[in-house]
């Protein structure tokens, strides 16, 4: 007689995983401008790469701009998690606009490197993917001296004055993984190359890779919550297919799944980027417990609580209005 078990069907559920404190305080930030000066508050670019984020802000009365010069003179408007670059912020000046700077303070961090290696005359090797909002505010800080490296079959192209006065720096988002194959590429060409300070890709990025390689050689499929311009978000695809997930897409609701997805699977794994609110993973818990995935198991390969304080000029308003 032959035993015919079927299989348990299962979630894996990734933590860490959604909002990190660069999101948190940037999403707060927009709430608190609106309660303290009422709409409509302005905000260049999304203040967050989320579609969810950005419809709800909207509602409450944010009105999302490409360039200070959509703002009315004298506005408000807040620089979103991703940064600005200093023309940005002179732009902003000259319309005499009243600033609140959502830039995390681990892109920011960034900055300041970036500024001090320019004062010190070295070639920059910004590694991060060009036309995305931060890579454009960091190299903004010296566009003299900085260049992009968008991936490592970029490296042969890379030209630099003094081959031995050269230092890398990155985008907060990347893949850990395949930065450093640019690093050891970059570093055959030029095997003195600086490192940054400190890690630029920020702990939140590299606590949801770990955690999302740690479940996906155990899943048929990965979902991963967030928006298709969310940098962090598509690295968590890209992570889980190099992983061993069977396959692992991209969604910004539950209702973008399709069912095909589902067939055959036995184990499905769930994460969500840094700027993904919670109430989504729900929608998708809840989307695959009506199809059966209805045990939860929680990953967890590491514990966060960093918190950032509200932006200075925000704190400074609120302390105003008592
Ligand atoms: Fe900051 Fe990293 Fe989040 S740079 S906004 S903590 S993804």
């Amino acid at each position: 007689q032959e035993a015919s078990e079927t299989p348990v069907k299962r979630v894996l559920l990734a933590a860490p995983r959604g909002y990190c404190a660069g999101v948190d305080r940037a999403v707060i930030a927009v709430e608190k401008a609106l309660d303290l000066h009422g709409a409509p508050v302005y905000v260049r670019k999304e203040i967050v790469h989320n579609k969810y984020v950005v419809e709800t802000l909207s509602d409450r009365g944010a009105i999302f701009v490409d360039e200070t010069d959509e703002v009315p003179e004298g506005a408000r408007v807040v620089f979103s998690a991703h940064g600005v670059s200093p023309a940005v912020v002179a732009a902003a000046e000259a319309r005499s606009l009243k600033t609140i700077d959502a830039t995390c303070p681990l892109v920011t961090k960034v900055h300041k490197e970036a500024v001090r290696f320019a004062d010190d005359d070295y070639d920059i090797l910004l590694i991060g993917h060009d036309g995305h909002e931060e890579v454009e505010g960091t190299a903004g800080e010296a566009p003299d001296h900085i260049q992009v490296v968008n991936s490592p079959d970029e490296v042969d192209k890379v030209t630099v004055r003094d081959p031995d006065k050269v230092v890398w720096i990155s985008q907060t988002t990347l893949s850990v993984d395949e930065t450093m194959e640019t690093v050891r590429r970059l570093r055959e060409r030029f095997p003195t190359l600086q490192d940054p300070p400190s890690d630029d890709i920020c702990y939140a990025t590299q606590n949801r890779q770990v955690a999302v390689k740690k479940l996906a050689p155990s899943c048929d499929l990965v979902l991963v919550v967030g928006s298709k311009n969310s940098s962090n978000s598509v690295r968590l695809v890209e992570v889980a297919l190099n992983s061993g997930a069977g396959a692992s897409y991209l969604v910004d609701y539950a209702k973008e799944i399709d069912e095909a997805w589902l067939d055959g699977v036995t184990s499905v794994g769930v994460t969500s980027g840094a700027s993904v609110p919670e109430i989504l993973v729900d929608e998708v818990l809840a989307f695959l417990a009506a199809r059966g995935y209805g045990t939860v198991e929680e990953v967890r390969t590491a514990t966060e609580d960093l918190m950032f304080s509200l932006p200075r000029e925000l704190r400074s308003d609120m302390k105003k209005a008592g």
